[in-house]
């Protein structure tokens, strides 16, 4: 299908901020809003005033998974890959078309057949979206039964966040250090060692233990804000998480529970359907031998039960359709929304990291101007100076003896 061509209307009135358009798998048009990911038909309006009337899930997206281009399949019919899922040619050709030649069943789940591949095109297309790539189930890495594709991206998440945490853990032992080194610098600063020290020197020597000091108050700041700026926002993003996901994930597994029972529903009334059919061949054939008013009556009787069956199929069809759809729409909102909260999570993470190379580049920095007064009372240290005072202080008399003179 060719999509539309955008209508006038769409030219002159752009999407409001956060609104983008995509394509559905039979080529309509819908609009996602990229913050909170509402999706809707009908196109939102920027003209202030204009109301938005059609929210999330007031309009169902399309089932793209059973919709499938019959003018790509029908090359296939004899292909032995799509008559695979028992196909009674008794059935009437529409239902059969619809039910098993053109699909495959995975789970419960209808997709297009392999050998007749739809027209499908991505959601959204050249971003390697969630909603793009995790519609099959795949087979548990540990051996037995399967995931969901929406489990695969639970996992994803829960990791995430215990990649946080361990990242939390980890900032814990580097402000530890830190803290542990403030304490032995500030020891070290009030040891009276050599406090007799006078003169230029002296006051140098006592500059270089006050500068232990400070330097210990540059350690105990750095942890202090390792631990508010970086540390505690990595323990406190996303503290329901866990719940949040487990609501997700209920949520969906609800809606595949819905639809393999209604997909259960479809195939009992498909075999109830074909019995019926046989049925009414039989009486068919019977007539054929034998003209008989009864084998007439009967007939009637077969073909009203025989349609009866098919508009039953029908309705289980009609509620499986809705269950894949409701799961469809699900699946696109709630894997957006996990797609929204991983690049939230990494630029996060990102942001927290970039802050500790600041706060250690600064520490540096402290560090040397604790320094700096040291180096200058080094530079004074003047050993004829400090002679100067010290003969000042404590001279014990300038006149020198003399000879005794006869
Ligand atoms: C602090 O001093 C203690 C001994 O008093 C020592 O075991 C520890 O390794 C020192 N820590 C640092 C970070 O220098
Ligand atoms: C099933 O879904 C298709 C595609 O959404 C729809 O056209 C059709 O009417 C639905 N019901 C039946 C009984 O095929
Ligand atoms: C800052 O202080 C620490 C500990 O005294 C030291 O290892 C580091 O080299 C210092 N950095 C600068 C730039 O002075
Ligand atoms: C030198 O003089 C100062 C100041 O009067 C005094 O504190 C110090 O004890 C004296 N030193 C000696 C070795 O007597």
């Amino acid at each position: 299908e060719v999509p539309p061509e955008p209508k006038l209307s769409d030219l002159r009135d752009p999407l409001p901020p956060h609104w983008k358009c995509y394509m559905s798998p039979q080529g309509r048009r819908y609009y996602v809003n990229t913050t909170n990911n509402e999706t809707t038909w009908e196109r939102p309006s920027s003209v202030p005033g204009t109301p938005k009337t059609s929210f999330r899930h007031k309009n169902s997206l399309p089932a793209g998974t059973t919709h499938v281009s019959l003018s790509a399949c029908l090359g296939a019919v004899n292909c032995p890959h799509c008559g695979a899922l028992s196909l009674s040619l008794s059935l009437s050709l529409s239902l059969s078309l619809s039910l098993s030649l053109f699909l495959s069943q995975i789970n419960c789940v209808t997709f297009p057949s392999p050998v007749c591949m739809p027209e499908q095109q991505l959601l959204k297309p050249n971003e390697w979206s969630y909603c793009d790539y995790f519609w099959t189930d795949k087979k548990d890495p540990q051996g037995n039964g399967c995931i969901t594709g929406f489990e695969v991206l639970l996992q994803k998440q829960l990791k995430g966040k215990q990649m946080q945490k361990e990242m939390a853990e980890f900032i814990r032992e580097r402000i530890k250090i830190e803290e542990e080194y403030a304490k032995n610098l500030s020891k070290l600063s009030q040891i009276p060692l050599a406090g007799q020290e006078e003169g230029t020197l002296g006051e140098a020597w006592a500059q270089l233990k006050k500068s232990l000091a400070d330097e210990a108050e540059v350690h105990l700041k750095f942890s202090s804000k390792l631990q508010s700026e970086v540390e505690k926002p990595f323990l406190i993003f996303r503290e329901n998480f866990k719940k949040d996901m487990k609501r997700f994930d209920h949520h969906i597994a609800d809606l595949r529970k819905q639809l393999a029972g209604r997909y259960a529903a479809v195939e009992k009334a498909r075999k109830a359907l074909a019995d019926r059919q046989k049925e009414l061949e039989l009486k068919t054939q019977q007539l054929e031998i034998k003209l008989s008013n009864k084998i007439e009556e009967d007939i009637k009787k077969a073909r009203r039960k025989s349609t009866q069956a098919g508009d039953d199929l029908m309705r289980c069809v009609d509620l499986y359709n809705q269950s894949q759809s409701k799961w469809f729409e699900e699946m696109v909102t709630t894997s957006l929304e996990l797609e929204r909260l991983e690049v939230e999570r990494v630029e996060m993470i990102r942001q927290h990291l970039c802050q500790y190379t600041t706060l250690r580049h600064e520490t540096d920095m402290f560090n040397q101007s604790t320094m700096e007064p040291v180096d200058k009372l080094l530079q004074c240290v003047d050993p004829a100076k400090d002679r100067e005072l010290w003969v000042q202080e404590n001279k014990t008399g300038e006149i020198r003896p003399v000879n005794i003179e006869i």
